[in-house]
């Protein structure tokens, strides 16, 4: 898919189809207006007949429309105007590009954009209708037999401007659009990849994949004997009870200078927790293959900024293995020494997210980082106080947490500050070790994050429960690619703070 921006009135475009908005109350979009005025009022025909409501996302194709070059219109909802915001914006956008892509239409062009939002210029508006024409044609059937035949014919989006130029910054926004876009599809199709194909060494696979079509990339790969020698006991009893080796993946990114401190992204890659000994109940127990989505999103951030070539250095971390119950299986009881040299008491096999990523988060220190993330599907406890709308944010830094916040909603990728208070620590107390790695039914995505706070000492730090946001069940299950926008958009902050 190509995208651009184009200048010029609707009604001298040239093109399979025009996107144009109207309001509830019949008010048309400016460029609507124009295609009205040269079609006869055709448009506020319609609405006046009770065609089309102008409802938020109700959309309605226009076919042969008079004195118009292209050949459809297609008139897009856009609510109340004094209620128009980022999320009506959102969903008009959406609705829109799902019906164009089924349509027959060679390419497109847009004029959404262009609406007023307060707090949000065009250039935001540019990159969320790119980021809307991902998502909305995404598929994973490359697994069926047969290829559905729903493959749209449209290969290029130009967004309309009725005056001005196109400025830098909505040009440089549609290449970044474009950039994050393909990195949450490879995010979400890792995630969608079964648990027999998406393995550690299939992960390992793809980070050595992006290492090679990108020369700012550099990666390495830790073996289990490799952690063994560093002395990641908590690591490695997840893995035990399983047949597929255990990796530690690392990969750097250079955008900057040599001397500049990282940012370092940690990503859990559990490629499919059954809970181990801790066995998990058997319904929809194929989710777990979701478990490696934060390590997913890494991957994915990390082609978005090599693609985009951001000038900052930025390193990702993934411990990958599978939590699996055997003779061999970690038992409830059992007691690990991690590499910070905490021992742990693992009273339950299932809460193993958090074994895995503490001592990649004390390998993540050898970095010298100036801030370290991570990003994991750790507690099903988040997606109950935060539901399936909000990751959970937690930090050790206060100016961090808000910067991610402020990037999430930036993107409309939003998290939620959750406490990491002193108070919560005393659930982690151990009768036997130095820690137990559950904290009871209490605040399970607290304690949870405080198990990782015990880790996270010597850095500014902060941690993404993604359990509810990172992919969707039932009907339309399938991986979101979240949290790419919020992570590529801190990133590129980070770069030019505004
Ligand atoms: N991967 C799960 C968390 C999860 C569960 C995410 C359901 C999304 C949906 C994690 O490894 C886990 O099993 N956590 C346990 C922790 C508990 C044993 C303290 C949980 O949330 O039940
Ligand atoms: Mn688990
Ligand atoms: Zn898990």
């Amino acid at each position: 898919m190509e995208f651009s921006i184009k200048l010029g009135s609707p009604e001298k475009q040239r093109s399979g189809c025009l996107m144009v908005g109207i309001f509830v109350d019949g008010n048309l979009t400016d460029a609507a207006q124009k295609i009205d005025k040269a079609a006869n009022n055709m448009l506020s025909g319609i609405f006046a007949q009770g065609d089309m409501s102008g409802k938020v996302g109700s959309t309605l194709l226009l076919h042969n429309v008079p004195n118009i070059l292209s050949e459809r219109v297609l008139l897009v909802g856009l609510g109340k105007r004094d209620e128009f915001t980022a999320r009506q914006y959102l969903d008009s956008i959406r609705s829109a590009m799902r019906t164009l892509f089924a349509t027959g239409s060679k390419d497109a062009v847009c004029y959404l954009p262009e609406l007023p939002l307060t707090n949000r210029d065009s250039a935001w508006c540019i990159s969320q209708a790119v980021l809307a024409a991902f998502d909305t044609t995404y598929r994973f059937d490359h697994l069926k037999s047969k290829a559905e035949k729903n493959k749209h014919t449209l290969c290029k989006i130009q967004f309309g401007l009725l005056s001005g130029k196109p400025t830098a910054k909505q040009n440089a926004s549609i290449t970044q659009a474009a950039a994050v876009g393909q990195g949450m599809k490879l995010t979400k199709d890792l995630g969608n990849l079964p648990g027999n194909i998406c393995t550690p060494s299939y992960l390992a696979q793809q980070a050595l994949n992006l290492a090679k079509s990108h020369k700012s990339l550099k990666v390495t790969v830790l073996e289990e004997k490799d952690m063994q020698k560093l002395g990641m006991g908590s690591l490695l009893s997840v893995t035990r009870g399983s047949d597929e080796p255990a990796k530690l993946i690392t990969l750097e990114y250079r955008g900057a200078d040599k001397k500049q401190k990282p940012v370092v992204l940690v990503g859990k890659g559990v490629t499919f927790d059954t809970g181990g000994i801790s066995l998990k109940p058997g319904a929809e127990m194929d989710e777990m293959k979701y478990d490696m989505c934060g390590a997913a999103s890494v991957l994915g951030t990390l082609q978005a900024i090599a693609e985009i070539g951001l000038k900052l250095n930025v390193v990702g971390i993934i411990p990958t293995c599978e939590n699996m119950p055997s003779g061999s299986a970690t038992k409830p009881g059992d007691i690990v020494t991690s590499m910070s040299g905490q021992t742990i008491e693992i009273l339950n096999t299932d809460a193993e997210g958090r074994l895995i990523l503490c001592d990649a988060l004390t390998y993540a220190a050898k970095f010298e980082p100036t801030s370290v993330i991570d990003i994991a599907t750790l507690t099903g406890a988040c997606v109950i106080a935060l539901g399936h709308v909000a990751s959970g944010l937690y930090s050790n830094q206060d100016t961090l947490a808000q910067e991610l916040l402020a990037a999430g909603e930036q993107t409309y990728d939003r998290a939620w500050h959750m406490p990491l208070w002193d108070e919560y620590q005393p659930q982690l107390d151990s009768n036997f070790a130095d820690i137990q790695n559950i904290g009871g039914r209490a605040g399970g995505s607290i304690t949870a994050a405080c198990f990782l706070s015990r880790f996270t000492k010597d850095y500014r730090w902060a941690h993404l429960d993604i359990a509810g946001t990172a992919w969707k069940s039932g009907k339309e299950k399938g991986a979101t690619g979240r949290p790419v926008t919020l992570l590529a958009q801190y990133l590129i902050n980070c770069v030019q703070p505004d």
